[in-house]
């Protein structure tokens, strides 16, 4: 079993970026402790971050459609970040994998400026969670554990 965590443009710079919006938490140890909580349940957590809209494209590509079935992932988390409200390569790609999707947002970006309140994502996400800071990863994480393995909490 395998899933997905990606992490879109300027969120390698959690922990140092805006920490009153975005949180002290590095993406580093986001990763680590979804990665460890995952993986009690022998579930492998593939986790990918770029600031490059295309490697994005690629890596949703490769691991929701084109690497081997027994290697693609069941399903996905992702917080594109700025491209969340650009991005319908994102969206696409998303789409061409027909793996379902939750999408993250550390701040809630509904009490933000108003181009943060369209997302390219959320119409055809299963969820959408904002403002809850990392714990939303967490919450992604145990909502996929229930959903797809009936790992209840
Ligand atoms: C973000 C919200 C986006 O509007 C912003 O561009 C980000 C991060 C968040 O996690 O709150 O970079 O996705």
């Amino acid at each position: 079993h395998k899933l997905l965590l990606v992490n879109g443009v300027n969120l390698n710079l959690l922990g140092k970026r805006e920490p009153d919006i975005y949180g002290h938490t590095t993406l580093a140890d986001i990763e680590k402790r979804l990665i460890a909580r995952a993986a009690q349940y022998g579930i492998e957590l593939i986790c990918v971050q770029s600031n490059h809209e295309g490697k994005l494209v690629d890596e949703i590509q490769h691991h929701g459609l084109l690497a081997d079935k027994a290697a693609q992932v069941d399903a996905i988390i992702i917080n594109p970040a700025a491209f969340t409200h650009t991005s319908v390569a994102l969206r696409d790609a998303l789409l061409a994998t027909q793996k379902p999707f939750i999408e993250v947002h550390l701040s809630n970006v509904h009490a933000r400026e108003s181009f943060r309140q369209h997302s390219y994502l959320s119409d055809v996400a299963v969820g959408v969670i904002c403002g809850l800071g990392h714990l939303g990863y967490q919450m992604a994480l145990t909502y996929w554990l229930d959903n797809l393995y009936s790992i209840t909490l």
